[in-house]
């Protein structure tokens, strides 16, 4: 019987004010990671101060990697070069972060030492074959627990040979474990998408100048260079500014200011997808930071109606369908979701938490194997689970504001993986959210 947190969240007052959301976390974890295995210093503003972040930031320090913490959301990380780590006796722990682990996997595959990744309970279920096959096929050895699960055992002292690999399903984590194994590999190393998936390390090898070739799909790089420190700038998170798209869209009244949104175009797929279902979100004062593209984004009520979600927008919009689901539940008429079969294995499987929760709330749901049909209508109060996963308790507080009666939340401690003091700024913005009273108990419900 594990202790746990649960939410009450209900109607709150229409949506007001400006906020920025904190760091991306898919460029905190890279940030962290090259700076490591550069030369010099590293500085990063903008850190993603979760516990999935947070993590990677100590399996570092546990390789022999210095990083200072000056202030919240900075980290200072003294690089120790591509050939600078150093083994460590214990167990790494990625927490709960699956791009900790799939990408550590790539990174250490090629080093002298052996390590062994373990992760909470959601990440040791999750698969870890669509990294290790292709890394094996790079000359990896790496052994897994049945099924492919965690923890990863990965043998030090491999020689490392470059592949030309074409991903069976988009995915950016798997491309980044090949690219960074291929740091360490003989010759070169080509990852082509079925998909484009988003870009970050293709962008940030090149800033920390390793020679690289990417286009959309597509990315080349060779062993033997060093990656040299660079300053990076993180972007407030897309996937972290979604629940305020999506609950000032649904909430009457509300216009909304999210300051300085990553903007990158394969993590926008979310804005699309709203903007076909009739929502008002503008991109103000578009510009560059830390060479990622940001915007703030003024949002503003609009009723939205159900749409056919574009089968292309499904890898822009992955992390985002929670915050979808609520949407369409919210919206007048029908929306289809298809093509997203990965969302069964995310942090937890999204499609059937997020239909049995919308169903204990009274929306008209039906599961398919690789989506939803989702009728959109008036919600009532209830209980829902978020089966540990911090999205999807994010996106039941945004449902709670359609919704006739109080919504209890189960399970939102995990919340912190990827937007600490998500409540206050909730809160703050006119979302009512508070912690359920009392000891929950994972037996209680
Ligand atoms: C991520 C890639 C995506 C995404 C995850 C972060 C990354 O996962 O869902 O939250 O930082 O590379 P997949 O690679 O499994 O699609």
């Amino acid at each position: 019987m594990s202790a746990r947190q649960d939410w009450i969240a209900a109607r709150g007052t229409p949506l007001h004010g400006r906020l920025r959301v904190p760091g991306d976390k898919s460029v905190s974890h890279r940030a962290v990671m090259l700076g490591a295995l550069a030369e010099g210093v590293t500085r990063v503003s903008g850190f993603l101060e979760g516990e999935d972040t947070r993590a990677t930031a100590r399996v570092f320090e546990r390789l022999g990697v210095r990083i200072d913490t000056p202030s919240a959301s900075e980290r200072i990380v003294h690089g120790v070069g591509l050939h600078g780590l150093r083994g460590s006796g214990e167990a790494l722990d990625c927490g709960n972060a699956g791009t900790g682990m799939r990408l550590l996997a790539g990174a250490l595959a090629g080093q002298g030492f052996d390590s062994v990744l373990i992760g909470d309970e959601s990440l040791s279920k999750r698969p870890m074959r669509r990294v290790t096959e292709p890394l094996a096929a790079m000359g990896a050895r790496i052994d897994s627990a049945d099924g492919g699960l965690p923890p990863l055992r990965i043998h030090g002292g491999s020689a490392l040979q470059g592949i030309d690999y074409t991903l069976p399903v988009a995915s950016a984590q798997v491309k980044s474990a090949l690219l960074l194994a291929g740091l360490y590999a003989r010759g070169e190393t080509v990852v082509r998408e079925p998909h484009p998936t988003r870009d970050y390390t293709e962008r940030m090898l090149a800033a920390f100048g390793w020679p690289i070739e990417f286009a959309p799909g597509y990315a080349r790089l060779s062993g033997g260079h060093a990656l040299r420190a660079t300053d990076v700038a993180v972007p407030a998170d897309f996937s972290s500014a979604a629940f305020f798209l999506v609950a000032a869209s649904v909430v009457p009244g509300s216009e909304l200011l999210l300051e300085a949104v990553g903007m990158n175009p394969r993590r926008t797929g979310l804005l699309a997808a709203l903007r076909l279902m009739g929502a008002d979100i503008r991109e103000q004062n578009p510009r560059e930071e830390g060479g990622e593209p940001v915007a703030d984004l003024l949002v503003r009520h609009a009723p939205l109606h159900g749409i056919e979600v574009p089968v292309a927008l499904v890898p822009d919009m992955i992390d985002e369908f929670p915050a979808l689901f609520v949407a369409a539940a919210c919206a007048q008429g029908r929306s289809t979701i298809a093509g997203a079969a990965e969302l069964r294995v995310k942090e937890s499987d999204r499609i059937a938490t997020m239909a049995q929760g919308l169903r204990n709330l009274g929306a008209q749901i039906d599961e398919t194997p690789d989506g939803a049909i989702i009728v959109g209508g008036a919600l009532r109060g209830g209980t829902v689970d978020s089966h540990g996963d911090h999205r999807i308790a994010m996106s039941f507080a945004v449902a709670a504001q359609c919704a006739s009666g109080e919504v209890r939340i189960g399970d939102v401690a995990n919340v912190a993986t990827s937007f600490p003091g998500f409540e206050t700024l909730a809160r703050a913005s006119g979302l009512e959210l508070h912690p359920a009273l009392g000891l929950q108990t994972a037996s209680d419900m």
